[in-house]
């Protein structure tokens, strides 16, 4: 079965044809992140308009890349949630219109249920049931993945997502937008041990996480070097900032793994590239003799062949939606599809 796939919920377009769930046929990426750069940020108001500019083009060379016809499409699948809602609103659109056209069914996709089904695309054998850790530029969860479309939340950041801050904190530092790849990178040129910054926990919720106060440390850290002319370490602090996150996001893991007994770990996300986050990841799940999955770098981030693959499994569970399908900006994983 061949699936269109849109997605759009931030600043990337992406269409991809994707075949049963699991084999990409192409994957059509456009990023905006150069344009949202010179503003620090995504400016939601550019994003929508820079996805309506792209996405024709791109399903044009989606469906040439992966050397099929319009007419061998079997369904089209979009994000529908969450997301910026004027971006999303876009792919979802062009989606309805497509799937209209095609006369074929539209299936709607949780943008963090795409993120996990990354990894159903890297690793053939992976199945669920299996823990998912989340980490985006927007959402940063816990999930036990029960079935394929059968999710439940077992934590999640209270304030920002881990991505968020990374890209914040990138920005004080005086890192290009998005900030998560370049503190990467600085964070190898420091040891560290230098800055000391918070790690938040929240009473009675192990499992929830919270990244605005480890934020406002870094930006606070960087106002009063420039206020009082101190120099800053930016590669220890970029490193001890990034050890944070990990000591944020790592030991939830491991506990909700402990506590739920499931045997096998999936990452996912943007934030599931970062060197350290995945080192530690690994190091861990060795120590505990769980079996743990991480996309390739290039299925972390934004793309179309991760909303084709979850898309597949929602067709199975029966998911169709009709032209009065809304899109969302907000939509827990675990709510009903549509
Ligand atoms: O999943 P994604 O492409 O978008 C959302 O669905 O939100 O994630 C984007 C986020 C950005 O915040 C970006 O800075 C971060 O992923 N990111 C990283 C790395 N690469 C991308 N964060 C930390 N380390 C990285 N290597």
């Amino acid at each position: 079965m061949k699936i269109l796939a849109f997605e759009s919920s931030c600043d990337e377009t992406a269409v991809a044809v994707v075949e049963d769930g699991r084999k990409i046929l192409s994957d059509a990426i456009a990023s905006q992140a150069d344009l949202h750069a010179l503003y620090g940020g995504v400016v939601p108001e550019i994003a929508s308009r820079k996805h309506i500019e792209a996405i024709a083009a791109l399903t044009d060379q989606a469906l040439k890349e992966a050397g099929v016809e319009k007419k061998d499409i079997d369904a089209v699948a979009a994000t529908y949630a969450p997301g910026l809602i004027g971006a999303v609103l876009v792919g979802l659109n062009f989606a309805k219109s497509a799937a209209y056209a095609l006369n074929v069914p539209l299936i709607p996709v949780h943008h963090i249920r795409g993120h996990i089904a990354a990894n159903y695309l890297a690793f053939p054998e992976l199945e669920p049931p299996f823990l998912a850790l989340c980490m985006s530029g927007g959402n940063t969860l816990i999930v036990d993945v029960r079935d394929y479309t059968d999710f439940a939340l077992l934590g999640a950041t209270r304030d920002d997502a881990a991505g968020e801050c990374f890209d914040k904190a990138a920005r004080v530092l005086g890192l290009p937008y998005p900030g998560g790849a370049a503190m990467d990178k600085l964070a190898h040129e420091s040891e560290g041990g230098v800055y000391e910054l918070p790690r938040a926990k929240i009473d009675g919720c192990p499992l929830d996480m919270s990244f605005s106060g480890l934020k406002t440390a870094v930006v606070n850290l960087a106002h009063n070097a420039e206020q009082t002319g101190k120099q800053l370490d930016r590669a220890a602090l970029a490193r001890d900032f990034t050890q944070a996150v990990v000591d944020e996001l790592v030991p939830r893991a491991m506990l909700a793994m402990q506590q739920s007994g499931r045997k096998v770990l999936v990452a996912a996300g943007g934030v599931a590239a970062n060197s350290f986050i995945r080192a530690e990841l690994e190091k861990e799940c060795r120590k505990h003799g769980y079996r743990l999955y991480m996309p390739p770098l290039k299925l972390c981030g934004d793309n179309g062949a991760m909303i084709g693959a979850q898309g597949y499994y929602e067709y199975l569970a029966g998911a169709r939606a009709d032209w009065a399908l809304n899109a969302y900006a907000t939509r827990d994983i675990d709510d009903p599809i549509v």
